[in-house]
């Protein structure tokens, strides 16, 4: 599959199969967000692999009761690290790139998990406080994108999309 095949078949799965992820693909899935873009190239985030049950149902919490979310074998949370990004850019830094550099490797993981098989759906982590907890991490960093990754057990109807013509604003020459 090439990467415009896995853009295109890529779409939000929200029930999962209870059949764990083979190490080697969640090790691809990995390695595809670590060879994200990233400000600088500092990479500042953090990711957090999640299996157990406490700290799944922390991070359903977190993302406002998602139940769903918790019948994944894996989530992955991406964290940003704003001192991290901080150190280099200031505020700006702390306060949107750290995000924007997270936010890159989720869309790296999310194609890399359809094309070794798997189905993903991008949540937000609306209470970070909760989900920091749910993961024990420092207070440094912030968890931004909750990543249930897995089998799908659905195949759910196409999201439709705006035109280009909405979308898009050609300047020209
Ligand atoms: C910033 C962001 C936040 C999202 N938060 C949630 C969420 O909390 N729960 C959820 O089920 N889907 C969430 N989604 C997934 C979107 O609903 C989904 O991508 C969109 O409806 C398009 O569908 P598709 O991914 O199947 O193409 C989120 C996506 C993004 C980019």
């Amino acid at each position: 599959m090439n990467v415009l095949e896995a853009i295109a078949a890529r779409q939000s799965v929200r029930a999962y199969q209870p059949k764990d992820i083979e190490p080697a693909k969640l090790e691809a899935v990995l390695q595809a967000a670590n060879q994200a873009a990233s400000a600088a190239n500092l990479q500042a985030y953090r990711i957090y692999v999640v299996r157990g049950a406490d700290a799944k149902a922390g991070l359903v919490a977190a993302a406002m009761g998602q139940k769903w979310l918790a019948q994944a074998p894996v989530v992955l949370v991406f964290c940003a690290d704003p001192a991290c990004s901080a150190q280099k850019f200031g505020p700006r830094g702390a306060d949107v790139y750290c995000v924007q550099d997270a936010c890159a490797a989720v869309g790296n993981a999310m194609l890399a998990a359809v094309g070794v098989g798997l189905a993903s759906c991008w949540v937000d982590a609306v209470d970070a406080k909760l989900a920091a907890q749910a993961i024990q991490c420092p207070d440094s960093l912030r968890p931004v994108v909750i990543l249930p990754l897995g089998y799908a057990a659905e195949t759910p109807a196409r999201t439709p999309r705006r035109s280009l013509s909405d979308l898009v604003v050609d300047l020209g020459s």
